[in-house]
């Protein structure tokens, strides 16, 4: 039996309200909140209340499409005018996951075509289109990838790019879920994922809940564990793949495809359609979003943080692609075509 995923982003019981599961307060606590207006939404992508780049994605769609039916009282033409502004603070709010943009573009070209009238119920059900299509895409990630994630798979995973990531079963974790719903035994390994600990809080929390053996080490036992030869392949998400193949996902990722290289464990990346960016040539032109210093914990007065988000993987430490279309294996490159279509 499939598990059955976990509401991180969806609507509320009266599609009033986009409501998620609130992942700060996670694993303590499943605090879940109802989002109506657009500071409200800022506010829960900008602190990772909603976190993960297709979660982000879907709760942009159904967050815009009620934030502006309330704050324009139901009126199309109002709603309109209120549109590319609260678009523009939206998409500002984290710049790296491309599904973000992605999902507030298609409420835009939504948007264009439609009467006033119509301009809020086309909205919705633009929303709840991109919520549907990332359920099933992760379950056809999940299906492509039972062929890497073999009985007795022991496998390793950075950050969370599961269930919490998304609408549906997640990316990463989701050929984890297929093959635990088929009976097959795994031994899963998380990252801590230093500094707001994805791996420990939630990729561990939702893989206990759902029966999976997992276990956490910090971010720089990764290369020990890979060294001592205790993993059979790594999976990650990703929050963009350029046109020539390049990564970006959270920060520490380059690393474990590094460890991963010398030590001939194979790397894939599990990702939608939706985390594929045509229009980004490759890894260099990604902007890294970077985080205030106040994650790093106390530092001594004075000292100023790096703190990047995330790290940028390239293409040739990538084995494979595991999407929602199939799993895509060397050479890398996406056809720039809008079609989207691959090409070797
Ligand atoms: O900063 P976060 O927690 O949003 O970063 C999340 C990641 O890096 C995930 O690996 C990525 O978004 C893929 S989620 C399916």
């Amino acid at each position: 039996m499939l598990v059955l995923p976990i509401p991180a982003v969806g609507w509320s019981p009266d599609s009033r309200a986009l409501r998620i599961l609130d992942q700060r307060h996670l694993p303590a606590e499943e605090v879940v909140r109802d989002l109506c207006t657009l500071s409200e939404l800022i506010d829960a992508i900008g602190t990772l209340a909603v976190r993960g780049a297709p979660a982000i994605g879907v709760a942009a769609a159904i967050g815009l499409a009620v934030a502006l039916d309330a704050e324009s009282g139901g009126d199309g033409a109002r709603a309109r005018g209120l549109l590319s502004g609260s678009a523009a603070r939206l998409v500002a709010t984290r710049p790296t996951a491309v599904n973000l943009t992605w999902a507030v573009q298609r409420m835009q070209r939504v948007a264009e075509w439609a009467r006033d009238t119509e301009l809020l119920p086309a909205l919705r059900r633009e929303a709840e289109a991109i919520r549907a299509q990332d359920v099933a895409m992760c379950d056809a990630i999940g299906q492509h990838g039972l062929a890497i994630v073999p009985d007795g798979a022991r496998v390793l995973t950075h950050c969370n790019a599961g269930a919490l990531a998304t609408a549906g079963i997640g990316t990463a974790l989701a050929p984890l879920y297929a093959a635990h719903a088929r009976g097959r035994a795994l031994t899963v390994y998380a990252d801590e994922t230093r500094p707001l600990r994805q791996g420990a809080r939630l990729t561990a929390w939702e893989l206990a809940r759902a029966g999976i053996n997992v276990s956490v080490l910090p971010d720089g036992a990764a290369a020990s564990l890979l060294a001592q030869g205790l993993v059979d392949l790594v999976i990650v998400g990703a929050d963009r793949i350029t046109a020539n193949g390049d990564v970006a996902n959270k920060i520490g990722t380059y690393g474990v495809a590094l460890a991963a290289q010398v030590h001939g464990v194979p790397f894939y990346v599990a990702a939608p359609w939706s985390t594929v960016d045509p229009a980004t040539a490759t890894g260099t032109d990604i902007v890294i979003e970077h985080r205030h210093s106040d994650e790093l914990g106390e530092l001594p007065a004075g000292v100023p943080a790096w703190n990047p988000a995330f790290d940028v993987t390239p293409r040739t430490l990538v084995r494979g692609y595991l999407t929602d279309r199939g799993l895509v294996e060397p050479p890398f490159l996406i056809d720039p075509d809008p079609s989207g279509a691959l090409r070797p």
